[in-house]
């Protein structure tokens, strides 16, 4: 799923990409994943994503969802000021939720325990701190809520040549308090990256003077995530993983917070 500044594809591509989406079937157990959120308040992180519209159509049955994202102007959404409403689902039946402009690792603004769930797809893999933003997010989720994670395969895109990240490195980044002006993995990336996968950075050159503003643009992905490692990310809060699932480009995962369900 992870679609960072790919050149813009003609109409007759549109077309095709189009009714290739239209005539595919969501996930296997998808019903599962709508059974555990229906009707339930929640809280996007770097949204919204195509993926729960068809392959995991979620959007449709949850009873409210609000975005945030880092920023008023990102490569991704392009502007998404503050106050205007969070469109996740477009159209007749179309759906709004409240757009915040925070940081995904503080998200003080926001009253602990206020959302049954939070949903992030394709966007801690962004996050310098991941384990920092996971325990915000917990934060928000009331006691039984739950915690949707997609995180892309490093296969399916240019991480292809990467590691997968060690849970002890995970670990020193919350010791270390890292933020988003972390140039650790800079070199390994600049070392690895597939450059046929991005045309927009297709040399060494061009990918550094874009890591070098990541903390304006947040293109890099610091570190590559597995199925194993988001699981230990999950217990490591304590939290039951209770689905999950894969498709050819991401792993994803919904996990329980300890309590009462909401
Ligand atoms: C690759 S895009 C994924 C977009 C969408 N979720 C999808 O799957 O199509 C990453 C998203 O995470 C957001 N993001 C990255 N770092 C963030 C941070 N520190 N706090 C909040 N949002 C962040 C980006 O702005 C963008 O919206």
């Amino acid at each position: 799923m992870e679609n960072l500044l790919p050149a813009a594809p003609g109409p007759m591509a549109r077309f095709v990409g189009r009714l290739r989406r239209a005539l595919r079937r969501p996930l296997p157990g998808y019903r599962d994943y709508q059974a555990l959120l229906r009707g339930k308040r929640g809280l996007e992180v770097g949204g919204p994503s195509k993926l729960f519209r068809r392959d995991l159509p979620i959007y449709r049955v949850v009873g409210g969802l609000d975005g945030v994202n880092f920023s008023a102007s990102t490569v991704w959404q392009g502007r998404i000021d503050e106050g205007r409403p969070y469109v996740y689902l477009k159209g007749l039946n179309g759906r709004t939720g409240r757009q915040f402009i925070c940081d995904a690792t503080d998200l003080g603004r926001l009253p602990a325990a206020s959302y049954d769930f939070v949903l992030s797809c394709n966007n801690l893999e962004h996050i310098a701190n991941p384990l920092k933003a996971v325990g915000e997010w917990l934060r928000l989720i009331r006691p039984g809520g739950c915690l949707l994670l997609v995180l892309p395969r490093r296969e399916s895109n240019f991480d292809r040549h990467r590691e997968i990240t060690a849970w002890p490195h995970l670990l020193e980044d919350l010791a270390r308090d890292i933020d988003e002006h972390d140039q650790t993995h800079v070199e390994e990336i600049l070392e690895r990256h597939d450059y046929t996968a991005t045309p927009e950075t297709p040399d060494r050159a061009s990918l550094r003077a874009r890591a070098l503003r990541n903390f304006e643009n947040r293109c890099l992905h610091h570190h590559v995530f597995d199925l194993p490692l988001i699981e230990q990310v999950n217990a490591h809060f304590g939290l039951q993983t209770l689905l999950r699932s894969e498709t050819s480009s991401d792993w994803i995962t919904l996990a329980r917070k300890p309590g009462a369900a909401p």
